[in-house]
């Protein structure tokens, strides 16, 4: 298998279509193309299709669709286009129309579909913060969709060449995602990095072990007003597993758009709480979340709890488990080592529903990627080789991580006979594993119990040891920014 070289910044390689995805693409005639973005019907074209494609419908205002076309401004978005699927009047035709003739409603539906590429998909520039703390450029995908009319002609996979190639070009470490299906992704070199939860919380139950912490002061404030300070102490907040939040993020989970997107519910009125440090005077944490009466009682939906300190973090917690008349509160996208049991004298008030992957990670540059985190603290001298497979040619070879008392590292690609010395303890795996070993979502042993790597070496139980080891980490990875 060839090793793909990344080539750094190329910005031109940004601006169009991959080559190399675009030869998957012409037996079945299809055309893949950078959307401009200053063309808003084909713009319009293309988020009718990834509403379809997610069997959602546009919004309903024009002020939500013009906040819609804003969450696409500085990300790439390509559309894979069908010129054999054209209809009577479509956007060609606009041109014949009487000058003062406006579209009827109809009319303007049938040209945003005859602009509506048969594949979707985005892509934008990220960080991702790794075990230790310290972040790599990533390449976020989203809004990866077929149209049910052009299923199984090898679209996706085109795309997904397309948006890996692009993600070389901007310098990326690895590509990340989230699945709707967990049997789409791995083939492409994506293995699930991070796990969330759904919690329940049964306020009746709850009682807590400690006094409140009088250093923090919990203030109900409009959530615009967090617009300056939220993003701070999301950046001191974040944890291995997470990605960097773009402004339209912070925009719609503020609720200066009036579109909600991803953790932020269909509708109700979001309310926000500020945590500040009396020492400090600084904000350490805020919460966003909805409340909704009911017959009985009333619910309370947690959208975020994010806090720089775990005595910020238990401060809103506790504010939102006594609000009055609740009978339910509940809270997506959580970890799965949360703080709150360990808080409350009966932790079964709590507990964790649905819990599932949601950070996919597909390595492209298996240096930067693993350099950057920290390791298990190990004896001077600590090496494991890794040998990766990797079926696309983007990871593909052997690398020497070496491993210092502090637990720093260093990792080099290894050439010749570096990759035949029987010394060095060496794990094999393919690339999408990696993905799941790089934070610690899973280890190495059981990565070998499921067939998927193996430790070679004098001693495979000795090899997979050192991996588990040097891979664990403290705490969960979590994504706290759905995407
Ligand atoms: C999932 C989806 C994007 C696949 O598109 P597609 O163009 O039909 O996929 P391709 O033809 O390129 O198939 C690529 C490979 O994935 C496989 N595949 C496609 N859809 C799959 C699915 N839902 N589950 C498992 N495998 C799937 C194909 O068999 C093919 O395998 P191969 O290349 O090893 O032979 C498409 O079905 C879709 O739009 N679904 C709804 C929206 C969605 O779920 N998007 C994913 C967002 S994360």
């Amino acid at each position: 298998m060839s090793q793909r070289q990344p080539q750094r910044l190329n910005a031109d390689a940004l601006e169009t279509f991959s080559s190399n995805a675009q030869r998957r693409l012409d037996a079945a005639r299809l055309q893949g193309r950078v959307v401009d973005q200053s063309d808003e019907v084909a713009v319009d074209g293309w988020l009718g299709a990834m509403e379809r494609g997610f069997l959602d419908a546009l919004p309903p205002t024009p002020r939500m669709r013009r906040e819609l076309r804003d969450t696409l401004v500085g990300s790439r978005i390509i559309g894979i286009y069908d010129d054999a699927l054209s209809i009577e009047g479509d956007s060609a035709d606009q041109s014949d129309r009487e000058i003062d003739e406006d579209p009827t409603d109809e009319e303007a539906m049938h040209s945003a579909i005859a602009a509506s590429p048969a594949g979707t998909a985005q892509g934008w520039p990220t960080g991702l913060t790794l075990v230790g703390g310290s972040s790599v450029d990533a390449w976020a995908i989203s809004a990866v969709t077929v149209a049910g009319t052009h299923r199984r002609r090898g679209i996706a996979r085109a795309m997904i060449t397309d948006q890996l190639d692009a993600a070389i070009a901007s310098g990326a470490s690895a590509a990340v995602l989230t699945a709707t299906e967990g049997g789409i992704y791995g083939r492409f070199g994506f293995g699930p990095a991070t796990r969330s939860t759904t919690l329940r919380f049964d306020p009746r139950r709850v009682s807590w072990r400690d006094r409140a912490d009088d250093d923090m002061t919990v203030r109900l404030v409009a959530p615009q007003a967090l617009r300056a300070e939220a993003p701070q102490v999301f950046e001191r907040a974040r944890n291995a597993g997470d990605i960097g939040r773009r402004d339209v993020w912070w925009q719609q989970a503020l609720r200066v758009f009036s579109l909600r997107l991803f953790n932020h519910g269909d509708s109700g009125t979001t309310l926000a709480l500020r945590v500040d440090s009396a020492k400090t005077g600084r904000l350490e944490g805020f919460a966003l979340y909805r409340v909704s009466g009911g017959e009985e009682h009333g619910r309370l939906v947690v959208d975020e709890v994010c806090a720089a300190d775990p005595a910020a973090e238990a401060a809103l917690w506790r504010h939102l488990l006594s609000t009055d008349l609740v009978g339910e509160v509940s809270a997506r996208s959580q970890p799965v080592d949360f703080l709150l049991p360990w808080l409350l004298n009966d932790p079964r008030a709590v507990a964790a529903k649905q819990t599932s992957d949601s950070l996919w990670v597909r390595v492209l540059d298996v240096c930067s990627a693993l350099a950057a985190r920290s390791w298990s603290r190990s004896p001077a001298g600590t090496r494991l080789r890794l040998r990766v497979g990797d079926a696309l040619g983007y990871a593909d070879g052997d690398y020497l991580l070496q491993v210092d008392e502090l637990g720093a590292g260093t990792v080099e690609r290894l050439r010749g006979a570096a990759t035949t010395d029987a010394s060095v303890p060496t794990l094999e795996l393919d690339v999408a594993d990696l993905g799941s070993l790089l934070f610690g979502y899973t280890s190495a042993s059981l990565l070998a119990g499921a067939g998927r790597a193996c430790g070679l070496g004098e001693c495979e139980a000795e090899t997979l040891a050192l991996a588990d080891d040097l891979f664990s980490t403290a705490r969960a990875p979590h994504l706290r920014t759905p995407f």
